[in-house]
């Protein structure tokens, strides 16, 4: 994980912080800066997030190369030996690292470099550099990539060098932009700012010298390469709470409007049509795939599990959802026939982007489901169905993850009626149900008073189990999830029908379960489910539809929902799970917005 930055330019010391915060996603834990001037290394380093850094960084005046990191730990505790940037014995150089050495022991012990200032893995390869170092830097890096076995996106300062920065990468992502003035290197190209830039993708195993308005590219066998740079814009737009206490609480407020983003232009009310325009070229290879396969990793793969119940509902077609960290790794049977949609709100999920790489060796055909442009997941994707919730701020997804949910209901009726599984009534009758629901999730928001006040009953509980059947044991899924890592609540979920095989022995009047009465096919049969909680003493709380019957009143709490058809309630029941998510947090005194150990995207195995 990590957000690795660099820059040559002025004011290098402030440009390098507003960068790093926008790389703050991939991590928090510390992080630091080093630059060189006057032929002298300069390192600062703060633990925790970047305000503390940004409290006691120096300015430092003229054009600089500065390198920058926001670590997510991997190897050793989040102190300030770890925090990056890392040097060698003589202080010559630092270099930032995102990635896992995987060799790093064997190295320390085969150089035999016993007196490491950290515990990290990163500290061995400031070590090499040094050690093959003979008055050519670019050699000495290139010497050790030959020696690392592992994923690295690195950037490299060293004193003798006042006016560049080495790039270079392997598995991990890497952009570097120039323009006349100033230099950028980063893990995500949305951390550069500027006009008139030119922006370039490193792929594995290439290095960059990076100076002001320009990037030299080698291969590793030092010869030098040409790569056609792209001119882009970065834009931007201030981010702000607008009046909330927490991003979370914000984002959870927009989804009427980015669940609107998410439809928009994609169907016609009056036609009884749907149409995805970025899929109109394999229109022919959608009508005859055979497989759909789902990956994405924590609520992607929620917003998964549900797409695929609904694709195999309503397009007929086999589909399965998998984990993409398990996925990657069970040599999957794909085919040309075969279709995977890659789910992923910020495109860059490791896990995932090694999946879609494992389904284009097989010769499926992948199709991406994502929030953010130029992210990792795009260029690796044949296609790419974007959300337009804008950015989501708050680590805990919310608005991005609904988003994800309504694209996945909107393409599991297009492929159903591509193929002829759904007639256009069919459609009709579904998107005029669709359309109001921006409309049924702004009165759950509006009614979140019922919310808090379950929160405050319940928020001191320290374990609490979600049950459901059919789209609702997905949406358990996600509610667990969402309690879990903003309360730390240990929040479990189960299919209900599933309690008796097990789960049932843990119940008694220390964990409240919550059941997800939202689908009316099997409502019943939860609410069984939940008498049987009940008889076992535990707190039962029920979450159903306004005008549900045959709900008992010796629940101890039932929270009522406005209805619609049992394939889009998970719109309103998870919006109203994410809010109990948020009081319980916020009760609690968590760190809502940046739980600890957690970072927004997982760019590590
Ligand atoms: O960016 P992605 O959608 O690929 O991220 C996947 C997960 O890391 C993400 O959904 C994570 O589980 C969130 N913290 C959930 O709120």
């Amino acid at each position: 994980m990590c957000g690795i930055f660099g820059y040559i330019g002025k004011n290098a010391v402030e440009m390098c912080l507003q960068g790093l915060k926008l790389l703050e996603y991939r991590g928090y834990d510390s992080s630091g800066i080093a630059y060189i001037k006057d032929s002298s290394l300069y390192i600062q380093k703060s633990i925790g997030p970047l305000n503390n850094l940004e409290k006691k960084a120096l300015q430092a005046k003229g054009d600089i190369p500065i390198i920058g990191h926001t670590r997510w730990a991997t190897h050793g505790a989040a102190n300030l030996e770890n925090a990056h940037p890392h040097t060698d014995i003589t202080q010559s150089l630092a270099i930032v690292h995102n990635g896992i050495i995987e060799n790093y022991t064997e190295l320390r012990e085969k150089f035999q470099f016993n007196q490491l200032a950290s515990e990290t893995d990163t500290e061995i390869i400031a070590c090499l550099i040094s050690y093959f170092y003979e008055k050519d830097l670019l050699q000495a890096v290139i010497k050790t990539l030959k020696l690392l076995k592992g994923s690295y996106a690195l950037a490299i300062i060293h004193k003798d060098y006042p006016d560049q920065i080495i790039a270079t990468c392997n598995q991990s992502p890497l952009a570097i932009g120039y323009s006349e003035n100033q230099a950028f290197v980063a893990s995500d190209v949305h951390a550069f700012s500027g006009i008139n830039l030119h922006s370039v993708i490193l792929k594995n195993y290439e290095v960059a010298v990076i100076k002001k308005g320009k990037a030299l590219f080698f291969n590793q066998s030092l010869q030098s390469i040409e790569k056609k740079a792209e001119k882009i814009f970065i834009d931007h737009h201030s981010i702000s709470k607008q009046g909330f206490q927490h991003f979370m609480m914000k984002e959870i407020h927009e989804q009427p409007i980015t669940f609107q983003n998410a439809i928009a232009n994609r169907f016609s009310l009056e036609a009884g049509q749907i149409f995805f325009h970025e899929l109109q070229d394999l229109k022919p290879l959608l009508k005859n795939i055979n497989h759909v396969v789902i990956v994405g990793c924590g609520s992607s793969w929620h917003a998964g599990l549900m797409g695929a119940q609904l694709i195999e509902k309503k397009a007929h077609i086999l589909t399965t959802c998998e984990i993409a960290s398990e996925f990657r790794y069970k040599d999957p049977l794909l085919s040309k026939k075969s279709l995977v949609f890659a789910i992923s709100q910020s495109g860059e999920t490791a896990d995932t982007i090694a999946a879609v790489k494992i389904a284009k060796e097989k010769g499926a055909t992948v199709v991406g489901i994502c929030n953010k442009e130029n992210s990792s997941l795009e260029r690796e994707a044949e296609k790419t169905v974007f959300l337009h919730a804008g950015p989501e701020i708050s680590v805990c997804s919310t608005k991005a993850f609904l988003s994800q949910l309504a694209v996945l209901s909107l393409l599991a009726n297009y492929l159903g009626s591509i193929n002829n599984s759904l007639s256009k009534e069919y459609i009709s009758e579904y998107l005029h149900e669709l359309v109001q629901i921006p409309l049924k999730i702004q009165q759950v928001l509006s009614d979140k008073d019922q919310l808090e006040k379950l929160a405050s009953k319940y928020s001191h509980y320290d374990q609490m189990l979600f049950i459901g059947r059919n789209l609702m044991a997905a949406a358990s899924l996600e509610a667990a999830l969402k309690l879990k890592e903003i309360s730390y609540i240990n929040a479990q979920a189960y299919p209900a029908g599933e309690l008796k095989h097990g789960p049932i022995a843990l119940l008694d009047e220390t964990l409240p379960v919550i059941g997800l009465c939202l689908n009316s096919l099997t409502l019943e049969k939860t609410v069984s489910n939940l008498m049987e909680a009940k008889a076992r003493n535990a707190p039962v709380i029920c979450f159903t539809y306004e005008g549900s019957k045959d709900i008992p009143s010796v629940f101890q709490d039932t929270i009522y929902l406005p209805p619609t058809i049992d394939d889009l309630a998970p719109f309103t029941v998870c919006t109203a799970t994410q809010l109990f998510a948020y009081f319980v947090a916020k009760k609690r005194n968590c760190n809502i917005d940046k739980p600890r150990n957690l970072a927004k995207s997982v760019t590590v195995e």
